[in-house]
């Protein structure tokens, strides 16, 4: 199994950490347009390699797209990042540009890829991806869903005063501070549902933590989160690379699905060898569902930016 991260900058590089640490990767490519960068980053972790207890090797590459040949899976992570009190649609203009570049270079190198994209503004570069590169729906995937999904358990664990692993929840919908769906109906602690828990008051609460959990930590850190944005891209490499089709929240190309059609936005996906293995749909009350609708309108004016 040999997988890709374009763009070695704190995403990329964490990304590349957690596959290398889990061990299931034979090979790891980091690649960057930055002159040497790649080099150091990818060093740097394979000297952490005895000490991590990992076989993976990780190497670095200046734009060499012949050292990504073959790759299994590929993520793309490059592009800039949202400053404090940016939103991530503000970044479209020049990300669409490098997502675009970056996904025909990585289709020469490993034509049956599975690409799972992380660039900002998520659901618009997937969709992007989508339309330029011809390549099967279910080897394109945006991360999204993942990373908000435990951005709102952590928000639940923190309001139930309970700890993570006893807490269950998905996020669906866009990947942006207004068009995320925090499903709070269906939250479960152990699987008893958090209304039982928590007052309508604190859910909201925990709501609205959960939509702004991104740039309440671009705030904090003056530059976009890298951590949990490269623990979530690990965990679906994971899913695809053992076959272990796994429920995530994920950008997914629909067509008909929950009435929508022709965007990429999240909804939960069993994610195994073939990518997308099904898009699943959730039988949802009538607020999370036209809360769904009206992200996807968000989603597609995003989409409308786009020079196809
Ligand atoms: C975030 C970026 C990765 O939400 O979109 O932190």
């Amino acid at each position: 199994m040999k997988v890709t991260v374009v763009g070695a900058g704190a995403v990329g590089a964490s990304c590349a950490e957690y596959i290398a640490i889990k061990n299931f990767a034979s090979e790891v490519v980091i690649l960057d347009i930055k002159e040497g960068f790649a080099e150091g980053k990818a060093m740097d972790l394979m000297q952490t390699a005895s000490l991590n207890d990992f076989d993976t090797k990780i190497v670095g590459t200046t734009n060499d797209y012949s050292k990504t040949d073959n790759s299994d899976i590929c993520v793309i992570t490059s592009g800039i990042p949202r400053k404090p009190g940016m939103t991530r649609e503000e970044l479209i203009g020049i990300n669409a540009g490098i997502v675009k570049d970056v996904s025909s270079k990585l289709l020469e190198s490993s034509p049956e890829t599975i690409i799972i994209v992380v660039s900002n503004p998520m659901d618009t570069m997937t969709y992007l991806v989508h339309k330029t590169t011809g390549v099967p729906k279910n080897r394109i995937i945006g991360m999204g869903g993942a990373l908000d999904s435990a951005r709102f358990k952590y928000r639940l664990a923190e309001a139930l005063n309970a700890p993570i692993s006893d807490v269950d929840g998905m996020v669906i919908g866009g990947h942006s501070d207004k068009g995320m769906v925090p499903l709070i109906s269906k939250a479960t602690r152990n699987s008893i549902k958090v209304t039982n828990f928590l007052s309508n008051q604190r859910l909201d609460q925990v709501r609205e933590d959960t939509k702004v959990g991104g740039a309440t930590l671009t705030k904090l850190l003056g530059t976009s989160a890298w951590y949990a944005p490269g623990a979530a891209v690990s965990s679906l490499v994971h899913s695809i690379a053992c076959n272990h089709n796994k429920i995530f929240p994920c950008s997914a190309l629909l067509e008909g699905e929950y009435g929508l059609s022709d965007l990429c936005i999240g909804v939960p996906v069993v994610l195994g060898k073939n990518g997308i293995e099904e898009i699943i749909e959730l039988d949802l009350d009538t607020e999370d569902l036209a809360h769904l609708t009206e992200s996807a309108e968000g989603v597609k004016k995003t989409n409308s930016l786009l020079t196809l």
